[in-house]
């Protein structure tokens, strides 16, 4: 996700946009850009610079812009490298038709062989380069005549910022799938991706749905839909702090990027699932696809949440593809004797891209020649850079220090890989139509545990004085009791154990009794008779429990203290969906204890030294 900002009015000042950028770095910050139209010139100056919005502002110093509309960008890269090249706004031939975008165009690369086909220049690796491109092609002097027969061709998520040397009064937004809301002003309007951008010179605020698109001038705002019916739309006037507006009006970001889960997995999803053939496909192993199919053994290499998606991937690999399948902490895998040998695929699972235990295993295994892949969220990471090929989340930037989103989208993308291996050998059509069908359903049902974030809250508030946790779980939920037992620990400080409930009997069950708390996942799956053995085992020491059960499994009731309901998937699935309870629970916890939930003491976001 990025940012953008848009502005069209009496005002020529620049710096209205390079402020409203800074705003929405936290969006995403591996470039910046901008355009603006000189009405003297009769021309759109750019100009771009890779990092951080402050490296713009650098360059914008030595130059003397101004004018009337702009264009800000701030990107987080999915499509090439972080280059100058790279970065937004992106033009046409002419240097005419000038585009910022926020999201994924999926079918970017036909459309892109077709116009360089017709003879068009591209000068970027991004997908965003064709819409500009597009819009020439069928730009007869009314700009948003040629923006709507762009839209009719290209697929994915968009919101877009447009402006034309050609059509210069105009400002021209579209929203598909990814935010962005204009500011009303006097004679002016403005445009962002969240209203902290523009809070400060605007508080009215009218938001576009998806499959609208807007026409700006100073004096007026036609809105049309997907069908180009005209839309009236209200507006609304933003009663938040510009802080409060950079957490979408959430407390926190770590909550925030909890509600955002559906949005991400959604966005891991794109693109990527083939329903009618039950397999999955990434454009980021192609060029491994083919040694794909001859390994042997894959080994999962990742710390802390990273490395507990990774226990979960091995269960699903294991089960889907037959490959012997191993998962190991970076700290430990980098001091071991690994095995390196060709039949072997070496994953690397790193939300930021920079843990250094992560980075020098990954080293350790391009050393010895191993093939390197990797699951990552930050374009251009070292671990993005250093892997032979690898997978990118597309969740946009985790803020909160307490990986939430990126463990969810974590598990889809290993979901998906198993699809991809599993089909390649004994994986059956029927299987993979399963899958493929079930994964589709995930973020709506992701979202009705959302729902119930009050009734978890009120469970949390219950257990705030507990100073013992413990979270316990089998096969695919065994993972997902460590990571319970993290977040907790990250967020509340509150002594927190995850442990395989199996192994209650072989010691931690001494540690039960009325002040010792515990939270089962016992989802109704292959190995739910025993989990409910285990709560009556800890019942019968009068230990509290926590139940996370399948919806309809009304008699877990009688045997726990408090249940916590989720939908029903297949098994293998299971672990995004009881995870969720357990970020709402850790963050609820931390916020009824009175601590900073997304700045844990002691704690950074990326631990880039050993
Ligand atoms: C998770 O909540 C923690 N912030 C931490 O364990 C994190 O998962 C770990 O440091 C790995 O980070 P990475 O995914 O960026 O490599
Ligand atoms: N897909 C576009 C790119 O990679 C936009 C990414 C974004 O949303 O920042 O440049």
């Amino acid at each position: 996700m990025c940012g953008i900002v848009g502005y069209i009015g009496k005002q020529k000042d620049i710096r209205i946009g390079l402020e409203a950028l800074r705003r929405l770095e936290y969006r995403g910050y591996d470039s910046a850009g901008m355009a603006v139209y000189n009405a003297d010139a009769k021309t759109i100056h750019s100009l771009k610079a890779v990092g951080r919005v402050v490296n713009l502002e650098q360059r914008l110093k030595e130059v003397s812009f101004e004018g009337s509309p702009f264009l800000f960008y701030t990107r987080w890269a999915t499509h090439g490298g972080v280059t100058e090249e790279n970065c937004h706004p992106h033009s046409d031939c002419k240097n005419s038709v000038w585009v910022v975008h926020n999201g994924i165009i999926e079918n970017y690369r036909e459309l892109k062989e077709k116009l360089q086909q017709e003879g068009h220049a591209f000068h970027s690796e991004t997908d965003t380069e064709v819409i500009p491109h597009l819009i020439e092609r069928f730009f007869e002097g009314n700009l948003e005549e040629a923006v709507r027969k762009m839209l009719g061709l290209i697929r994915g998520s968009f919101a877009l910022g447009i402006i034309s040397k050609d059509d210069p009064e105009k400002l021209v937004v579209v929203r598909n799938s990814a935010p962005l809301l204009i500011g009303v002003g006097e004679n002016e309007y403005l445009v962002a991706s969240d209203p902290s951008a523009i809070v400060s010179q605007t508080k009215k605020v009218m938001y576009l749905e998806d499959g609208e698109m807007a026409s700006l001038t100073p004096e007026r705002c036609l809105i049309e839909d997907i069908n180009h019916h005209a839309v009236r739309k209200a507006i609304h006037e933003i009663d938040w702090s510009v802080e409060d507006a950079q957490k979408g009006g959430y407390s926190h970001f770590m909550l925030k990027e909890i509600m955002e889960q559906p949005e991400s997995i959604t966005n891991a999803l794109r693109g990527r699932v083939l329903p009618d053939t039950g397999e999955a496909r990434f454009g980021g192993l192609s060029v491994v696809r083919e040694r794909l199919r001859s390994i042997k053994r894959i080994s999962i290499t990742a710390c802390g949440t990273a490395y507990y998606a990774g226990l979960v991937g091995r269960y699903m690999l294991e089960e889907y593809t037959g490959l012997p399948c191993e998962a190991d902490v970076a700290s430990e895998f980098r001091y071991r004797r690994p095995i390196v040998k060709d039949d072997t695929a070496f994953l690397f699972i790193s939300q930021s891209g920079e843990t250094a235990d992560t980075l020098a295993a990954l080293r350790e295994v391009k050393k010895k020649g191993g093939l390197t892949l990797g699951i990552i969220n930050v374009t251009g990471s070292s671990v993005a850079r250093e892997t032979d090929a690898g997978i990118y989340n597309h969740a946009g930037p985790e803020i909160g220090v307490a990986s939430t989103k990126a463990f969810t989208s974590q598990l889809t993308i290993l979901a998906l890989l198993t699809l991809l291996l599993g089909r390649q050998r004994e994986m059956s059509l029927a299987d993979g139509q399963v899958v493929t069908r079930e994964l589709q359903r995930i973020p709506d049902l992701v979202k009705q545990i959302l729902e119930q974030r009050e009734k978890i809250k009120e469970i949390a508030e219950k257990y705030k004085h507990a100073e013992n946790f413990l979270f316990i779980g089998r096969k695919y939920n065994y993972p997902v009791a460590l990571e319970g037992a993290l977040k907790l620990k990250e967020i509340s400080y509150i002594h927190a154990e995850g442990y395989g409930a199996g192994e209650m009997k072989h010691g931690p069950i001494a540690l039960i009794d009325e002040q010792f708390p515990t939270i089962a996942l016992c989802p109704q799956d292959s190995v739910y008779e025993k989990m409910v053995s285990n709560i009556q085992e800890i019942k019968a020491r009068k230990g509290p429990v926590i139940a996370i059960t399948n919806e309809g499994n009304g008699g877990m009731k009688e045997i726990a203290d408090d249940v916590i309901f989720v939908p029903r998937t297949i098994e293998m699935l299971n672990p995004i969906l009881m995870v969720i309870p357990l970020q709402l629970f850790a963050y609820f916890i931390g916020v009824a204890r009175g601590y900073d939930v997304d700045k844990p003491r002691n704690l950074a976001k990326s631990v880039t030294v050993e």
